[in-house]
Formats: C-alpha cells, structure tokens, sequence
C-alpha cells in the first residue's frame, strides 16, 4: 500500500486554499446536528496504514460487508469524513426521479470534479449501484452534513431522501448532488476509490483501468 501524496491519479479534491478551514470545521458541525433523528452512523477504525500513516493520505481499506443496506459508515481518509453509503434499491430508484430539483444533476460543474468512473449513470455517481462513497463535506463553507434522512422527514428535505448541512440549510441527495436554491453550489466530492474485491473498498486509489 502506498502513501498517496505520491499517487498522481488522484484528482484534486478541493478548488482553493480553503482545504483546512473547511476541515476545521467538521468537528464542531458534527457536534451541532440539526437535532433531527437521522440513522446512527459509526466512525470506524478500518485496518492497514497507521493513524500517522492515514493522515499523510495512504490509502485506507474498508470491509463493507457489514453495512446493512439503507445505513452508512464513515472512515477517515486524509483527515476528512469520508461517507460510504449503502443503498437499497428502493434510494437507487429515486436518485433517477429527483433530478429536475437538482443544482447539477450530471455532475458538470468543476470545483470539486467527479471522476469519470462513477459517472457511468450520472444519476448514481459510484462505482457499484448499491455503495455510494463521497466525501462528507458541504461545499459551501465545510461543515459536515447530516443524515441519511428519510424523504420529509425535516421541511428543508422536501420530498427527496438525502442529507442536510445544518450550518445553512443545504441538502444533498443519496448520491451527494445538491438540490437548487441553496447556499453550495457544488455536489459533494467523490475521493478516489475502487474495489479490491466484492467486499474491500480502497479509498485513495483509482480503479488500475480508470
Ligand atoms: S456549510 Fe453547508 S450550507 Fe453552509
């Protein structure tokens, strides 16, 4: 495994000079939660690179076969959140019917550029229908957003499934696209990733053929 600050096929993942403020502030948004019941999310240890290992941006593995459909993980990869979701065919089928309420439904705006090898159905923005991994990051001013939410659960969802950043009201889809009229712009970015096997996603590394 090597020490990604050297892998020249990862993308950029951020447009500006404002990487570690937006970092910063993860912590405190994830302390202040949007005080709505969202489904219980861990943060875990995943094995491989040391924790100093980890923050000079090696890559990380993680075993998704315990991630029940419909629920999350995040793990930490270069310091950020990085969310992988597992998605029941029932919040696959809704990502093809939101997106007449989306800022950038195909992903083309470039701040935060969505690689090509999710972008197969654009509608998905993942390798694999069922696990969508993006980095948990509003692309506003970089607070961590909240959820999964079930669609109306919270009057700013609407009637989408999705996310919630409580620091200004932005929502995001199951696939990380941000629905019109809110403060970010940006659909949240997609880290590089690929699968070693059925059940080990590799964050930091991009499929051998992409
Ligand atoms: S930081 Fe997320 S909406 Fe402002």
């Amino acid at each position: 495994m090597s020490n990604d600050t050297n892998n020249s096929a990862a993308p950029p993942l951020s447009p500006g000079p404002d990487v570690e403020r937006r970092t910063a502030v993860v912590a405190t948004a994830i302390v202040g939660g949007a005080g709505v019941a969202a489904l219980a999310v861990p943060y875990v240890a995943s094995w491989g690179p040391t924790d100093g290992a980890k923050a000079a941006g090696a890559p990380v593995d993680v075993d998704v076969s315990g991630i029940p459909p419909g629920t999350m993980r995040i793990v930490k990869w270069r310091g950020k959140p990085v969310w992988i979701l597992h998605r029941t065919p029932e919040m696959i089928r809704v990502l093809h019917e939101d997106t007449a309420a989306l800022a950038d439904p195909d992903s083309k705006r470039q701040n935060y550029p969505t690689p090509a090898y999710v972008m197969k159905d654009p509608a998905l923005r993942s390798i694999r229908p069922d696990f969508l991994v993006v980095i948990g990051i509003c692309t506003h001013l970089g607070c961590s957003p909240n959820g999964p939410f079930a669609a109306g659960v919270k009057a700013p969802l609407g009637p989408w499934p999705g996310f919630l950043c409580p620091c200004h009201g932005s929502t995001f889809d199951l696939a990380g696209r941000v629905f019109k009229n809110k403060p970010a712009a940006d659909n949240l970015a997609v880290p590089p990733y690929r699968f070693l096997d059925e059940h080990t996603i590799r964050i930091g590394e991009a499929p051998v053929h992409a």
